[in-house]
């Protein structure tokens, strides 16, 4: 079947239509061996539209330079689009001003900037940070490298069997000595979603900011940085239909303004003797030497597509291929779904009874079906579970029912090859 021809009507309604979005991606069309992709592994990154790609190519082709440092036209240019990239993010997770928008690598150097910039000033021995079970390594090690510098203590949110987290144990482990808490938006093992808002609420009555990993969140719904209240938050471009190389920690300004800078080096500085460096105001202060220029731009393109066709119409229309995958997930016997939460995001983790996840994946690929096996960066949530790693099908706007009738059909061969 050609899936680009799938049409589709979903809870998004007539208007969602997928053979139209499918064909911005040309990556979607590639087939191995005959077999058409089917990528189901978009929570590892998703593919980009035409539309940002020839953004690439315009800023690669007429406005390319330097920005911040010269006068000349070309350096004018690349800097107001860098800029505006800048002001695009605000908008889209609707931050009170620009300067709240700090671009990095990605949410793994957003956590470590919080981590250097906030905890190594203010969190010290003694303090303790809260994380959770469901946390991507990369919100666990930065916190865990700060704690055995500083000789401060991880507390860790505990989950139910479902992969909720236990709000009243969160609750509990607030005390004199919490500094911050970590949480993820989205588990990216499990596809739990979390219920920051309150938990934001909570830790400020304790008067303890909160940074939110929103790496699955972001490409998945609306997100309002305002209405969540959250201190920090960070999400990766390339997961958001934007390039590699570029994300975003977003932080209030009078946090950012009091934190000391991560990296040291060209336009964080107002001025440099050998004597005394002074620094750049907030957001160049934290973005040392030349930033992934032409990588912010192209997600200011992403973020201008994703708003087009609507961030609740991508929510409705992946909540609706979720609800199917797992129904004809369930249907299969031998089939164990990891992660059942109530409240769940475009993520359905699964083990094959007597197969082993690499097999699975390796299996389904010989098929077109690109799926993640492994431990997914979060050992802690497999080890809550007692299974070494999943196979994880993840959801974007651009997948098809019939791309999940292939999965399942995929997942049965799978069952004759090991019956
Ligand atoms: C929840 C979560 N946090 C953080 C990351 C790290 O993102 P990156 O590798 O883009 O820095 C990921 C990537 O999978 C993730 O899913």
């Amino acid at each position: 079947m050609n899936m680009n021809q799938t049409a589709l009507k979903t809870r998004s309604g007539p208007a969602f239509d997928v053979a139209r979005i499918r064909a911005d991606f040309p990556i979607l069309n590639l087939s191995f061996e005959g077999k058409p992709l089917v990528y189901l592994d978009n929570a590892a990154s998703s593919q980009m539209p035409q539309q940002v790609i020839d953004r690439l190519a315009r800023y690669q082709t007429s406005q390319h330079a330097n920005i911040h440092r010269a006068v000349h036209t070309l350096s004018e240019i690349a800097t107001a689009e860098y800029e505006e990239a800048r002001r695009k993010l605000a908008r889209f997770i609707n931050a009170r001003e620009e300067r709240e928008v700090i671009f990095t690598s990605g949410t793994t150097e957003a956590i470590n900037l919080a981590m250097h910039g906030y905890g190594r000033k203010f969190i010290g021995a003694g303090d303790e940070i809260i994380l959770t079970t469901l946390e991507h390594h990369s919100n666990i090690v930065p916190w865990q490298m700060l704690a055995e510098e500083k000789g401060a203590r991880i507390r860790v949110v505990p989950i139910n069997d479902a992969g909720e987290l236990l709000i009243e144990d969160y609750k509990k482990l607030f005390n004199e000595h919490t500094k911050l808490v970590g949480v993820a938006h989205v588990s990216n093992a499990l596809g739990t979603v979390n219920p920051v808002k309150a938990m934001i609420a909570f830790a400020h009555t304790r008067g303890v900011p909160v940074l939110v990993d929103g790496a699955q969140a972001v490409p998945h719904r609306k997100v309002d940085v305002q209405d969540l209240d959250c201190d920090f938050y960070a999400f990766s471009g390339h997961k958001l239909c934007g390039p590699t190389g570029i994300g975003v920690l977003y932080g209030k300004a009078a946090l950012l303004e009091r934190m000391q800078p991560f990296k040291g080096g060209g336009d964080m500085i107002l001025s440099v003797t050998f004597e005394k460096t002074t620094y750049n105001v907030i957001p160049q202060k934290f973005e040392a030497g030349t930033p992934p220029i032409a990588a912010a731009i192209g997600l200011g393109a992403a973020v201008d597509y994703l708003s087009v066709i609507g961030m609740d119409a991508i929510a409705a229309h992946e909540l609706e291929l979720l609800d199917y995958a797992t129904d004809q997930l369930m249907r299969l016997p031998g089939v164990r779904i990891i992660g059942t939460a109530k409240d769940k995001a475009a993520v359905l983790s699964f083990a094959l009874e007597g197969v082993h996840p690499h097999d699975v994946g390796t299996l389904l690929n010989q098929d077109g079906v690109a799926v993640r096996t492994g431990h997914h960066c979060a050992q802690p949530v497999m080890q809550r579970f007692k299974v070494p790693a999943t196979s994880r099908a993840s959801f974007a706007f651009y997948n098809t029912m019939a791309e999940v009738d292939a999965l399942a059909a995929s997942i049965r061969n799978v069952q004759k090859v090991f019956s």
